[in-house]
């Protein structure tokens, strides 16, 4: 990409590159090759270096000295400062002397706190003119004859402006590096020297240290002759420059001593562990660690300082037309998936799970209660193995529970840790920080639970410890399954038989699965309970396919001329099937077989084919059987012949968009005839056109309007489908194979 030719028009005046290592180097032959300076200038002290930086067309001017040169220098001309972290200063202080307000200087120094305090001390007060940076990228490679012109294409560089940082200064120090292929972010210095320390300079010193070890022992020459990949994998960076480690090792002391301190710790329990043979702690770190390694692992090796996929907006591009054909087994059901970790944990035993959804809310879930001390292995291709802590074991997690985007996680966790002796924050990202969670609040709080909320009853929810609960009877005023469930798990830390009363039927997957752990749930009518106290056997649990996932094919099926698709084992629980009921009810043909009972949770086997449809009045009973699949079922009315009216669904209104609106703006924007109603929506059916339409960050929206794409006369683009990621990974490929024509496209955010 930046070889030889000269791609660009100079962004800078001059750029002059002191110290000619690996980074200085690099970034000069990089701004050379792409002509980003009318000259580029390298400055270094020995001659050598200089000479084959000449000679390897790395620079088109040498020089010894920063003197020869600063006169020349002013506006819109770049210092970089490439020299090992200690010699910084020195070199700061001849800038001081020599350079005009007007240059730009930067540094590439992996230290900025040192840099900082340096040039405070230097300057009097930091000059607007230095903005410190910070370039991810290196190897164990040091010196001019390692310079790579790609070394920082799809890598990181972290700027660390001061508050005094010139405005002109950090846009040409960021436009540099972007011109070079680097992904610039900002932050502060203090934390950027804090988070360095943990992932760069410690696993330094630790391989350093091993290599020492090692080598120092005296059959050293056998040791080295056996070690094998793990050896080389993990001390390669100790062939790295010994002068640079050293410097970075005395300039960031107190970041350093602290993640050294805390891993002297860790390796001490480790000892003790081995020492005592015990087995299960050695298990928990290496499974924790292993897991962890594999979660974040995807984001390490691609690029392990490219800007993560979730920090780019994923917009989908769909192709009009194209039939649903195909026989699919959709990813595991969202409810069900939350309940299995939550129950697994507090279960005496080890709970395996398969079918599990390894879709970010779910994995929200998982990692809440990793936080709090449970060991979970996987998910591994939907396989999870919960090593239940019992009723009383979860322990105070270090920092407040992040769920995401995920209302499930929250409610039912509220209820769960209502009781606990710890206090707890649960906190999410801007969706679920607007929705409401005086519904859960209200009724914990009745039970003797303490929590605070943000105003309006909105997260963060500080939960505190060691209240005692006490049992209640719930009647609840809106039909929701999450305000039962938590309100039931609560009951478990609570004395007494707790109940709810519900208006109308909602998904009783809590009352199953707790069942299915052995405790007693009481269901009769509209009301279920339970008596705390008891306790959770460890269980299999098999997650069948998630219905409210598969509403998106069986609509796709529904709507498009000449389709025919079966879903696989999708979990069909009575309180689950009112998308089957309404499609049904819409003229839709749909079979049911192979119905069968998996864990205690109906499973069957649904086909559906396309029929000619017509609008309806969808009865209320029908709301909470099918309040996740409205988005889809809009479309389908979209298509429908007649008017489709829905009321009675002002829930709809706060999950995690407001869906009424959502849907009827994006079906307007289609041509399409929609009204959104306080409670719910009129649509007549017509013909889905072509436009732009809004997710609002909304999964269901953002499948909903994908699935449109078939019946449109023209392309669909729905901006920003990232969060279909929280219920449905794999969805873009799933709909492929069954027919749909969906482009993603990703944009920086
Ligand atoms: C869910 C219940 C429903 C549903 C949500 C999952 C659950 O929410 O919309 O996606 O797992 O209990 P409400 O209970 O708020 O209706």
């Amino acid at each position: 990409m930046l070889d030889n030719a000269q791609t660009t028009q100079p962004v800078i005046n001059r750029l002059v590159v002191i110290g000619l290592g690996l980074i200085g180097s690099s970034l000069a032959l990089a701004a050379r090759n792409a002509g980003l300076a009318h000259q580029v200038v390298g400055i270094s002290r020995r001659a050598s270096t200089l000479e084959l930086a000449l000679e390897q067309s790395i620079i088109d001017r040498a020089e010894t000295d920063l003197a020869a040169i600063a006169p020349q220098l002013g506006a819109g001309d770049i210092v970089l400062i490439g020299v090992p972290t200690l010699t910084v200063p020195a070199i700061l202080e001849q800038c001081r002397q020599l350079l005009s307000d007007q240059v730009t200087i930067t540094d590439v120094a992996s230290v900025k706190g040192s840099v900082v305090l340096a040039a405070q001390e230097i300057y009097g007060e930091l000059p607007a003119q230095l903005v410190p940076g910070h370039p991810i990228a290196g190897s164990e490679k040091s010196g001019v004859t390692a310079a790579k012109a790609d070394l920082f294409v799809d890598h990181r560089v972290i700027l660390t402006p001061h508050p005094r940082s010139g405005a002109e200064h950090i846009e040409r120090v960021e436009k540099l590096w972007q011109e070079v292929g680097a992904v610039v972010s900002c932050m502060d210095i203090k934390e950027h020297d804090e988070v360095l320390a943990a992932t760069s300079h410690l696993p330094h010193f630790l391989a350093y240290s091993l290599v020492d070890t090692l080598a120092g022992m005296r059959e050293n020459r056998e040791i080295f002759r056996y070690a094998a990949g793990g050896f080389r994998d993990f001390t390669r960076i100790a062939a790295s420059d010994p002068i640079m480690w050293r410097d970075i090792a005395l300039a960031n002391r107190e970041a350093i001593l602290s993640v050294l301190d805390q891993i002297m710790t860790d390796f001490g329990q480790m000892r003790s562990a081995i020492d005592n043979g015990d087995g299960t702690y050695l298990m928990d770190v290496f499974t924790r660690a292993r897991d962890a390694r594999n979660h974040f692992g995807k984001l390490i090796e691609t690029k392990a300082s490219k800007k993560p996929m979730s920090e780019k907006i994923i917009n989908y591009a769909v192709s009009p037309g194209g039939v649903a054909r195909g026989d699919i087994r959709v990813p595991g059901d969202k409810s069900m998936s939350h309940r299995s970790i939550m129950l697994g944990s507090i279960a005496d035993g080890m709970t395996e799970v398969t079918g599990f959804l390894e879709g970010e809310d779910s994995l929200a879930t998982l990692q809440a209660f990793r936080d709090m001390g449970v060991l979970i292995e996987g998910p591994d291709q939907g396989r999870v193995v919960i090593h239940g802590v019992g009723l009383h074991g979860l322990k105070a997690p270090a920092k407040p529970l992040y769920l995401g985007n995920s209302g499930t996680s929250m409610r039912l966790l509220s209820g769960l840790l209502a009781g606990q002796p710890f206090d707890v924050e649960l906190t999410g990202d801007a969706s679920l920080t607007g929705r409401p969670m005086a519904r859960v609040a209200d009724p914990l709080a009745e039970m003797g639970a303490v929590i605070e909320t943000a105003p309006g009853g909105k997260p963060p929810l500080r939960i505190k410890g060691g209240n005692r609960l006490h049992a209640i009877h719930y009647d609840m005023p809106m039909a929701s399954a999450q305000v039962k469930s938590c309100v039931l798990l609560a009951g478990l830390y609570a004395e007494g038989e707790t109940s709810t009363a519900e208006p109308a039927p909602t998904r009783d997957h809590s009352e199953r699965m707790l069942r299915g752990f052995g405790y007693p749930v009481t269901s009769d009518g509209n009301r279920a309970s339970l008596v705390g106290g008891g306790s959770l056997k460890a269980t299999r649990i098999d997650v069948p396919a998630d219905i409210s996932s598969a509403a998106f094919f069986m609509v796709a099926a529904a709507i498009t001329p000449g389709s025919d698709i079966t879903l696989r084992h999708v979990g069909v629980n009575p309180t689950r099937i009112g998308v089957i009921n309404i499609l049904r009810q819409m003229g839709t043909s749909i079979e049911l077989s192979n119905e069968r009972e998996v864990g205690g949770e109906p499973v069957a086997d649904i086909r559906v084919r396309h029929a000619e449809l017509r609008g309806v009045t969808i009865p209320e009973s029908q709301v909470p059987l099918a309040i996740d699949e409205f988005p889809v079922l809009f479309v389908a009315a979209a298509c429908a012949s007649g008017e489709t009216v829905l009321t009675g669904a002002e829930e709809l209104r706060v999950k995690e968009s407001d869906r009424i609106q959502s849907m009827a703006d994006g079906l307007v924007t289609l041509g399409i005839d929609a009204q959104a109603t306080a409670d719910g929506i009129r649509i007549q059916g017509g013909q889905l056109g072509s436009g732009t339409v809004h997710s609002h960050d909304d999964h269901r929206i953002a499948m909903a309007f994908a699935i449109a794409g078939l019946r449109a006369s023209g392309k669909i683009t729905i901006l920003e489908c990232n969060n279909v990621a929280t219920s449905f990974p794999g969805f873009v490929d799933l709909a492929a194979a069954i027919g749909l024509a969906i482009d993603i496209d990703t944009v920086e955010s």
